[in-house]
């Protein structure tokens, strides 16, 4: 068990927070979803009744250690003060600059500093000025940062599979370090699901790709009851037992693979459910998120995909078959959609899997949703609130469920 912010003393220390505030800013620098600001708040509260001063850091973006106007840190200070309700001192230009650290320095207890993105600087992604790979250039970025404060608190969740001079580097330059409340909740719901599932345990995957779920499924064969995969990987799994898939989506580099996994469940008695009826169009305007006014839409009669088609979104049937097994699971681990779910006429499967998922929540399952998409289906469905846990991490939450060790986890010391 990891250390966490209740288990070390932070009364008027200066501590440094590592948050994920990667959030979606559209171009009238408003956010879009400030959920990952929001989620960080009891750890700030906490720490501000505790009279810490609390100076935080986080990346937003990818600006690839270049200083882009664009993705400053403003926008979201000026939301964190609205949620804080108190003022939010922040700087902008360079976060390990003279007056960044002045600033850090004159810090008094139950003040908050926001230092500006972390990725301005390459050192933070373990890279010289020059873009090369350089560890000690990185080290020395984690010590510049550790220098403006005492304690170190890990609350990023969606970053702690990155190992980054603010998630790994800093935490032995520290005096003390330990994860924040919402990195310990989505260990506790993330990690309860894997290791000690109330049986029937289901998964429920979607997404494009076979490829960038391969270690997921393979992982969570060995754990779960069922497993549903929707989405286009569907049609990979399809083609590698002979269904006809039209002009879907299909990775045929993976056929062996699909048949592998399939192979796997039976061994590990895991029920393996693919749809069994779809939604298909003749075409789909990609780009512009929407079908064009001469496409063809209809509902197969059974699982195959006739010729001129692809597959768009799970059918009506499938709906009902995988509502079968929604209905007796008792934990429920979903992430990606199940169909085009970015063309509204195709986000029925997948909204309609969230209502599923979340009437059985009320029931008592515990459900826990990660991935773009999927949290974007329980919003849209209006069921969020219902949810046992919606995780904050995007490729976190993914190699969490592939069983990998996250790097920025790793690095905070055990109880
Ligand atoms: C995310 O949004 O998934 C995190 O903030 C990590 O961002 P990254 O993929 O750019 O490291």
């Amino acid at each position: 068990m990891k250390r966490t912010l209740k288990d070390i003393d932070v009364r008027e220390k200066k501590v440094l927070v590592r948050v994920d505030y990667n959030v979606p800013i559209d171009v009238n620098f408003n956010i879009t979803n400030d959920k990952r600001i929001v989620s960080t708040i009891p750890t700030l509260k906490y720490l501000l009744d505790e009279n810490a001063a609390v100076i935080i850091m986080t990346h937003l973006g990818r600006p690839k250690g270049n200083v882009i106007p664009e993705m400053s840190l403003m926008p979201v200070s000026a939301r964190l003060s609205e949620l804080l309700g108190k003022p939010v001192k922040f700087f902008g230009g360079d976060c390990i600059s003279v007056q960044s650290k002045k600033a850090a320095n004159d810090l008094k207890p139950g003040e908050v500093l926001l230092l500006e993105n972390l990725r301005f600087h390459p050192e933070e992604e373990g890279k010289s000025k020059s873009g090369k790979k350089d560890e000690v250039a990185m080290e020395t970025f984690a010590k510049e940062l550790a220098s403006m404060g005492e304690v170190f608190i890990q609350d990023a969740f969606g970053t702690v599979h990155r190992s980054h001079a603010s998630t790994v580097g800093i935490v032995k330059y520290v005096k003390d370090a330990a994860v924040g409340f919402l990195v310990e909740k989505e260990l506790k719901f993330l990690g309860e699901a894997l290791e000690n599932p109330v049986r029937p345990f289901l998964a429920i995957l979607g997404g494009a790709k076979v490829s960038d779920k391969i270690n997921v499924i393979e992982n969570l064969l060995n754990k779960v009851d069922v497993i549903i995969i929707g989405g286009a990987m569907a049609y990979t799994f399809m083609k590698s037992r002979g269904i006809s898939t039209g002009t879907s989506l299909v990775e045929n580099d993976k056929l062996d693979l699909s048949i592998e996994l399939f192979k796997k469940a039976e061994c590990k008695k895991v029920n393996f459910l693919l749809p069994i009826d779809h939604i298909i169009a003749d075409k789909v305007d990609f780009l512009n998120k929407s079908i064009p006014d001469n496409a063809v839409v209809k509902t197969t009669l059974d699982e195959k995909i006739p010729d001129g088609f692809m597959g768009v979104d799970v059918g009506l049937r499938s709906i009902d078959k995988f509502s079968e097994v929604v209905k007796s699971a008792k934990t429920i681990v979903w992430n990606g959609p199940l169909g085009i779910f970015e063309v509204s006429e195709f986000s029925k499967g997948t909204i309609e899997v969230a209502k599923l998922v979340a009437e059985r929540t009320c029931k008592g399952a515990i459900s826990v949703v990660g991935g773009g998409d999927s949290v974007s289906a329980v919003k849209k469905a209006g069921v969020d609130e219902r949810i046992s846990h919606i995780s904050t991490g995007g490729g976190a939450s993914l190699e969490f469920l592939e069983g990998k060790e996250l790097p920025g986890i790793a690095s905070i010391p055990n109880k």
